[in-house]
């Protein structure tokens, strides 16, 4: 009878100088991707975007565009991983990102995504900085002088109830809706924490533990639009120059039914026009689809003022992307391609035509033949032993 047999040593490796395989199994990009290959060119215009939003304070958005597997969601998570992580921005950050995987099929359902990645935890920070701001009566310098005059609150020195009518009316003079005011002030209160954030997640909260907060009806997918707006003025009120959405997987909207997509790209025209100021908006999508809403949708497509083309790889950059992999899964290497031959790059590089999810799945499944036949070097011969014929242009990706 056939056993499952499961090997975990990584004796495996050894013959080709590797202590594991170097490639993903399932190419899905990492939470925060560390290796980040090419590209440049998408990153500069990123890069330049957010500058000159940050220097002028004016709203600006970009299309980032790329086929399936050339690395939109990569991009995309390695922005955000860079905005959040960068050393000089924690002591005193500039911009508030946060990541939606899709758009869904309602405004709401992408405004939970948003705030989930926000958290519960950095927005009660941010509330408490927000109400710690008016303890004193000097400005606090950044965001993190403003959360530690919260200590004040917590520590008696300074009074709750002095503070919570000036930052009720601050701010509500401000976003124009109050539910979202209160919910705010109240994540920073311990007891009303849970149930703030409740509603602000866009999940809702019931009834009666709406009204110990005086929260009215909860967000439906019109008042959504609102609170995201009302979100960007809370984020520049506490201290950021921008609130940056990244939304990946925008052609999801092309597969909506007419009157559904009518109203989504309705609404991010709305979320673009309202905002002229203090927002940038990052969306991945696939040329094609990128294509229909040029020739269907010119209210929205007209208001992105950047495209850039995530592009295939050449050899070189492939040479570049399997090299990068390798190094990162071994402690010591030289600057070689090896296992790899020059000649299993060259028809790597054919198989996948440069698409970087190919690259990576060939390149995972080329080592497994490779170990298990306890060969050194990954050649002509290995690359053979493909599953012949397999169309890795149509069924890989
Ligand atoms: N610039 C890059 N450097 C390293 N790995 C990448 C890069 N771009 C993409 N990848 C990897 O390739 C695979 C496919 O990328 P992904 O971002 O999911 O493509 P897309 O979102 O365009 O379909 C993932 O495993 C990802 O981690
Ligand atoms: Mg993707």
């Amino acid at each position: 009878m056939a056993e499952l047999q499961l090997d975990m040593s990584a004796e495996r490796y050894r013959s080709l100088g590797l202590k594991e395989n170097p490639f993903p199994y399932a190419p899905i990009p990492m939470e925060s991707p560390s290796i980040f290959c090419n590209q440049k060119e998408a990153m500069d215009s990123i890069g330049e975007m957010l500058s000159g939003s940050l220097r002028t304070g004016k709203s600006s958005h970009l299309i980032l565009l790329g086929g399936y597997g050339n690395g939109k969601t990569h991009a995309l998570r390695r922005i955000k991983g860079q905005l959040r992580c960068e050393p000089a921005r924690q002591k005193n950050p500039r911009v508030l990102s946060t990541y939606a995987s899709q758009p869904g099929h309602a405004f709401l359902e992408m405004y939970r995504e948003l705030m989930y990645d926000i958290s519960h935890q950095e927005l009660r920070r941010l509330a408490e900085a927000y109400l710690g701001s008016f303890t004193l009566r000097t400005r606090p310098r950044s965001i993190a002088s403003a959360a530690r005059r919260w200590e004040r609150i917590r520590d008696g020195a300074s009074l709750l109830a002095d503070v919570l009518p000036k930052a009720i009316q601050q701010l509500n003079n401000e976003v124009r809706f109050m539910d979202f005011t209160r919910a705010i002030v109240n994540l920073a209160i311990e007891e009303h924490s849970a149930t703030a954030w409740e509603w602000l997640s866009g999940e809702g909260a019931d009834q009666v533990r709406r009204r110990e907060l005086g929260l009215g009806s909860n967000l439906n997918p019109i008042t959504s639009i609102k609170a995201l707006l009302a979100m960007k003025t809370f984020s520049r009120l506490v201290g950021f120059r921008s609130l940056v959405l990244l939304i990946d997987e925008f052609e999801m909207i092309a597969g909506l039914h007419q009157s559904a997509k009518q109203q989504m790209l309705n609404n991010f025209r709305h979320l673009i026009d309202m905002s002229p100021i203090g927002l940038n908006v990052v969306f991945a999508c696939t040329p094609e689809a990128w294509q229909s809403f040029l020739a269907e949708y010119h209210a929205f497509s007209e208001r992105i003022n950047r495209e850039v083309q995530l592009r295939p790889l050449d050899i070189e950059h492939t040479r570049e992307l399997i090299h990068a992999y390798l190094t990162a899964a071994c402690d010591s290497r030289r600057g070689g391609l090896g296992p790899f031959d020059s000649q299993a790059l060259q028809r790597i590089f054919e198989l996948s035509m440069g698409n970087v999810r190919r690259v990576l799945l060939i390149c995972n499944r080329l080592v497994e033949i490779a170990a298990s036949k306890g060969a050194r070097t990954i050649d002509q011969s290995i690359v053979n032993q493909l599953i012949p014929d397999q169309d890795w242009d149509q069924t890989s990706v």
